[in-house]
């Protein structure tokens, strides 16, 4: 049988588009028509990207590509690869052969090279091991799919913080409390000091909870007997969006099990659901036992397989 790494085609992209689908949930799909195009734009920003097929008897087996950054962050030296194989034949290493193709294309000047990947398919990867990556960080990524929420769950936990004094009270409600935005601002800075964290997958801050990518309804916090803010959690987007994202969630250390983070964010959910939203997603760092998805687990997200990132240093 013969092996051959190639520089991708235009007719490829069906093929290509196919193997990174494989397994995924509709939330991952990407049309072949759209990768491409992608792969255009991202070849126009960075010198590095090169996307790359190994075709075996005439059918592509595996894709990969390379390029200079993540999210953005570009580090000297530093290079991202992602690899995928074929699920519906036998891929006879052939992400060796992208891997060994992608890195051959840098020519030296790689110090490191990362990869992030889901452990389901790092399954499939034999070049990890071969190329002596090494795990460096997990990560997760939750859905909740709000047609099938029932905000009445957690109306007797929300009761119950209300006998402790702890109110739940969404940003516009605060608008008395003249402190209100140093508050927020200093009640994140404590939070963020706990967020499990690892640039630049999961970056330690993303954005002010009081910045315009919060909606503000939807930023509800915490407030304890004596007016001092402990929690909050809040919904990134707009209020339209079919489809919205959990900005950051928390709790001050001292206030933690007693099942505020639960009631906030599901109180978020709650206003979300409201409002028409479909769905609520959420990602950050740690593993399937991290605190923060236990309480989404326990709200109803579908947890996805762990994101695991590899780094192999040269
Ligand atoms: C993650 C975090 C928000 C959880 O906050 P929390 O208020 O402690 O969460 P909850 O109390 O709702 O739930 C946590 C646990 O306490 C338990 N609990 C709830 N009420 C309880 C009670 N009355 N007594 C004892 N335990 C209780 C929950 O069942 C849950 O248990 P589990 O972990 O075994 O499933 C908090 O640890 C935190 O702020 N971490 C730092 C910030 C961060 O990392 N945020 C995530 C990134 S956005």
């Amino acid at each position: 049988m013969s092996t051959d790494v190639r520089l991708v085609r235009a007719e490829d992209y069906p093929a290509v588009a196919s193997i990174l689908n494989h397994g995924e949930d509709e939330d991952h799909q990407v049309a072949a028509g759209d990768l491409q195009r992608l792969d255009v734009l991202w070849a126009r920003r960075d010198s590095a990207f090169r996307r790359v097929v190994s075709v075996a008897d005439g059918a592509i087996v595996a894709t990969g590509y390379v390029c200079s950054s993540w999210g953005g962050v570009t580090e000297p030296g530093r290079f991202w690869v992602n690899v995928a194989t074929s699920h519906d034949r036998p891929h006879h290493s052939s992400d060796v052969a992208v891997f060994d193709d992608l890195y051959r294309s840098l020519d030296g000047a790689a110090r490191e090279v990362w990869t992030c990947t889901r452990e389901d398919h790092a399954r499939h990867l034999t070049y990890l091991e071969r190329f002596g990556f090494t795990e460096r960080f997990r990560s997760w990524g939750a859905h909740l799919a709000l047609d099938s929420f029932d905000p009445s769950r957690w109306t007797g936990l929300v009761e119950r913080l209300a006998t402790e004094g702890v109110r739940l009270v969404p940003y516009p409600d605060l608008d008395g409390d003249a402190a209100r935005a140093a508050k927020l601002t200093a009640l994140q800075d404590a939070l963020e000091a706990d967020v499990e964290h690892f640039e630049p997958i999961v970056p330690k801050r993303i954005a002010d909870v009081i910045g315009p990518e919060t909606i503000h309804e939807a930023l509800v916090v915490a407030v304890a007997p004596d007016g001092s803010y402990v929690g909050l959690a809040c919904l990134l987007g707009s209020r339209s969006d079919a489809s919205l994202a959990c900005g950051l969630t928390g709790v001050l250390p001292e206030h933690r099990r007693r099942g505020i983070a639960t009631a906030l964010k599901a109180r978020t959910a709650e206003i979300a659901r409201g409002w028409g939203a479909e769905e609520l997603n959420a990602g950050g760092g740690g593993g399937a036992d991290a605190p923060m998805v236990r309480v989404n687990r326990a709200i109803g997200f579908g947890i996805e397989a762990p994101w695991v990132t590899y780094a192999k240093v040269v």
